[in-house]
């Protein structure tokens, strides 16, 4: 039998997916876990055929052009690829994937956990009881906002954003959304489409961010958006923070501007804005809208499948580059 193909996990992952990489490949695992630099990457590729990799490590046009001759497939475990040069990998001739689909539902359903707790105060509440602040009740203390019959606006109506309006609609909101292209009315399903996103924002209760980082994303919500938005309108982002320019969002969750943000990702994460945490206006999240078994399984074995095609001569199915 032929040698297996040699692969580096740059982060520890589920114990099955790990188990089903030592299966059939000659894994290399990292069982500190500990985030690879530049230089660990350059140095960790001796030898290797492909790197599974996470949004953790930064494949940069330098990284990639300095990786050993013998790697040959690069396979993200993350739907986003934002963390690597797609246009060096192409030109060294690597084959990029990631792992599309699988962790929709699951960032779905988390984007709606930001919106509740957005329009709930779940923060706010929540401390009260843990404080041991729970007290006599009172009919007019800490009110949020029903979603029941609000306008959704989704920014980016991709796999994630409509699997968020499928969600919304259950719960008797109105969807309108942006998107480069407009969908198909079988996937559009009655929302109101926007060509130009800045037309959406003055319709919608709550902003639902969807979009992939890209140069035309990035700080796409600033404060002349902002100040479109309708007054006491809620934000939600579980796509990147860079989409977001904090400052712009910050001083209108202060002014009361807007009356809630939910969160799920940051710009600069894990170090974010310290006022986020200082406003009682906020429920935020550490980037956890894949963190379940089910998916981050799924997310693994996605990865595996791709690199399974590419060493026996298939096309990947979730090629980036
Ligand atoms: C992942 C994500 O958990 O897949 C993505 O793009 O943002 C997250 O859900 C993370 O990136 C893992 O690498």
């Amino acid at each position: 039998m032929a040698d297996k193909p040699i692969l580096l996990l740059t982060r520890k992952l589920p114990e099955d997916v790990e188990a089903r990489a030592v299966r059939d490949y000659d894994a290399i695992l990292n069982n500190s876990d500990a985030q690879m630099r530049a230089n660990d990457l350059i140095k960790g590729s001796k030898g290797v055929d492909a790197i599974l990799t996470c949004s953790t490590e930064h494949f940069s046009a330098e990284v990639i052009e300095n990786l050993a001759p013998s790697v040959k497939a690069l396979a993200t475990f993350s739907v986003g690829f934002e963390h690597i040069d797609v246009d060096a990998a192409k030109k060294r001739g690597l084959i990029a994937t990631n792992t599309p689909d699988v962790l929709t539902d699951a960032t779905a359903d988390l984007t709606i956990l930001l919106m509740l707790g957005a329009t709930r105060r779940a923060y706010e509440w929540g401390r009260t009881i843990r404080q041991g602040k729970w007290g006599r009740w009172i009919a007019t203390e800490k009110l949020g906002t029903d979603v029941n019959g609000k306008a959704l606006g989704v920014y980016g109506m991709g796999r994630i954003g409509r699997a968020v309006a499928q969600r919304a609609r259950g719960f008797g909101m109105e969807i309108h959304y942006h998107n480069r292209s407009r969908l198909t009315p079988e996937l559009e399903l009655g929302a109101t489409y926007y060509a130009d996103a800045d037309a959406m924002l003055g319709q919608v209760d709550v902003l639902s961010i969807n979009c992939p980082s890209t140069p035309e994303t990035e700080k796409f919500l600033n404060a002349d958006r902002i100040v479109m938005m309708k007054d006491g309108a809620i934000v939600l982002n579980s796509a990147r923070g860079s989409i977001i320019v904090d400052d712009a969002l910050i001083a209108a969750l202060e002014s009361g501007k807007l009356a809630a943000a939910g969160l799920d990702v940051f710009d600069g994460e894990p170090k974010l804005d310290p006022r986020y945490l200082t406003l009682e206006n906020t429920f935020l999240m550490p980037h956890v809208g894949s963190a379940t078994l089910e998916t981050r399984n799924a997310m693994g074995f996605r990865a595996l499948d791709n690199l399974d095609a590419i060493f026996a001569g298939r096309e990947p199915g979730d090629r980036i580059a």
